[in-house]
């Protein structure tokens, strides 16, 4: 039996608002012909800064013109395209009237991949909160919504606020896309090494704790993350931190047991990946030109919640009972011997090499489908990887 998948095609209305938005950006953000033909390269240096040399991007890039338009015009997009999927594909229920604090909202993201993704939503109540360090990306997300969005009843206000500083507005939902890498860790790049951790508790623990004073008793938090290995590591610490602290692990695992993917060393971290299908072609164009085109489009999520009533569900899988349970395919499929494919995926006894014959049409599970699985009596453990081998059932 399949379960819904984390990544359905993309609907209509996210692909309708990427084809406008080309359009809305030279009406927030009109550029002259020279900054337009110098763009690609400012999406490149800007890719270095934000991959390779985290260290040297400047605090305020979203403040500086030709950095703010490279995000606008190719970082903003993907990150719409990849979260919208992710939205449509999680099913999001959020309670009417909720209130979503987003931290690290640039150009407000993540409220326009809701709008464009989640039609059916369009007439619900919601408060959405954006917070950032720099304003003026927050000003030119408040235009392209309101230019999506004219008569929405959805109250969206901004606040020019770098992130632990003050006093934190509380939310129901609190949102954090593409926002860790970013984060000083107690003043530190990174988070430090689990065996320098002293006595106050990881960093981890400690960012748990103020986020957890800010989000309501029935509460909910929502962290999107590249696909990168270094992003993995980040949300199964964080994963770690908050079962310990009560926590409810929502999204994308299967389970509340110990992850199988750490990310450490050389081991496998939890991250999907999916075909860049409908993507506008004026995306794939400057992709192209930028010297940055994408085959796949890849993220790491994690949806935590608490209380008996959270903001937020998923739409979850139907139990069918009779020794099935369920497998998260985290991996896309690979070859396997004698004309096998394989596709690693996270269940409740760890990690799973989901065994399957080949098919000419290359069907089949895809990375961030949910599957009910029935587990052999004695099931043998791959030599290479350590997964138990699970036999998937047509
Ligand atoms: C990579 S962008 C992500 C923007 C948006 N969430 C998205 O997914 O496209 C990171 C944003 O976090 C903001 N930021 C970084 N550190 C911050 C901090 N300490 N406090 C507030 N905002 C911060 C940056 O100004 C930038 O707008």
């Amino acid at each position: 039996m399949n379960q819904p998948g984390l990544f359905p095609k993309p609907v209509a209305s996210l692909l309708i608002g990427m084809d406008k938005l080309p359009e809305l950006l030279s009406r927030v953000m009109p550029l002259k012909s020279k900054h337009r033909s110098a763009m690609p390269g400012q999406i490149r240096a800007l890719s270095t800064y934000l991959t390779a040399e985290r260290d040297q991007l400047p605090r305020d890039y979203m403040n500086q013109p030709p950095l703010l338009s490279a995000y606008l015009h190719y970082f903003m997009p993907w990150n719409l395209y990849r979260q919208g999927r992710l939205l449509a594909g999680l099913d999001l229920r959020i309670k009417p009237g909720a209130q979503i604090v987003d931290l690290g909202a640039g150009p407000l993201t993540f409220l326009l991949a809701l709008w464009l993704s989640r039609p059916e939503m369009r007439e619900q109540e919601l408060k959405y909160l954006g917070l950032d360090r720099s304003d003026t990306p927050l000003k030119l997300g408040r235009q392209l919504f309101r230019a999506f969005a004219e008569k929405s009843p959805w109250m969206v206000r901004t606040e020019r606020k770098p992130v632990g500083v003050g006093r934190n507005p509380t939310a129901d939902i609190l949102v954090m896309a593409n926002l860790l890498n970013e984060m000083e860790w107690g003043g530190e790049a990174r988070p430090r090494a689990r065996d320098e951790e002293d006595e106050m508790g990881s960093p981890y623990d400690q960012v748990l704790a103020k986020w957890e004073s800010q989000v309501a008793d029935d509460g909910a938090i929502l962290l999107i993350e590249p696909g990168m290995r270094a992003s993995g590591i980040n949300l199964f610490r964080l994963r770690e931190a908050a079962l310990a602290r009560g926590w409810h692990v929502e999204a994308p695992c299967p389970h509340g047991e110990t992850c199988p993917m750490p990310g450490h060393r050389n081991s496998a971290w939890c991250h999907f990946s999916f075909l860049p299908t409908g993507v506008p072609i004026w995306l794939i164009n400057l992709s192209r030109k930028a010297k940055l085109p994408k085959e796949r489009a890849s993220l790491s999520f994690l949806l935590l919640t608490r209380g008996e009533n959270p903001p937020v569900k998923v739409a979850g899988p139907i139990r069918s009972g009779g020794g099935e349970s369920f497998v998260r395919v985290v991996s896309e499929s690979f070859d396997l011997p004698d004309w096998q494919r394989g596709r690693y995926g996270c269940s409740e006894r760890g990690l799973v090499l989901l065994q399957d014959q080949k098919t000419p049409d290359e069907t089949g599970p895809r990375s961030g489908d949910l599957m009910a699985v029935t587990w052999p009596d004695k099931p043998q453990k791959d030599n290479k990887s350590g997964a138990w081998i699970v036999p998937r059932t047509r």
